[in-house]
């Protein structure tokens, strides 16, 4: 498997808590490389258009709610397999259903506050992640 790069967001139940570090820590312990970072605050345009796939579900407004209630740290993580590796990283959606050591078993409150979101394939990674930086902010 070549190098890949996956997209994610350490969610703001994590920064309210000041766990940012910690959920770093946890990713760059599986080995993967954070080679572009940023502290944002989600715009309710940039939540809806992120998690438009979910717009007919009915938590949606909830989910957007919550990702434009505080800071998110948005970043590009690189490596082997890195798409799978990290949705390993993270654990089951549900923190209840998440293994032992997985970012989501460590820090999650519930489904909804759950930490962390990572891509699902390829194309909504390369989506996910042009959303978000231009291309000379990933550095690896
Ligand atoms: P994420 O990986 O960011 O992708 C979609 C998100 O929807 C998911 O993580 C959960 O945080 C959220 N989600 C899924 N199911 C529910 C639910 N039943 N209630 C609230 N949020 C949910």
């Amino acid at each position: 498997m070549a190098i890949q790069r996956t997209f994610s967001i350490i969610k703001p139940d994590a920064t309210k808590r000041n766990l940012t570090g910690a959920v770093n820590a946890v990713i760059e312990k599986a080995g993967l490389r954070i080679v572009a970072q940023k502290r944002i605050l989600m715009t309710r345009a940039q939540a809806e258009t992120f998690y438009s796939v979910h717009a007919a579900r009915p938590f949606f407004g909830e989910l957007c709610d919550f990702m434009t209630s505080g800071p998110v740290v948005v970043q590009v993580l690189e490596g082997e397999n890195a798409i799978a590796t990290y949705r390993d990283v993270m654990g089951a959606t549900n923190p209840a259903n998440a293994a032992e050591g997985t970012i989501r078993k460590l820090f999650a409150l519930s489904v909804g506050e759950n930490t962390a979101h990572g891509s699902d394939a390829p194309e909504t990674a390369a989506q996910e992640i042009a959303q978000f930086f231009a291309g000379n902010e990933i550095v690896g």
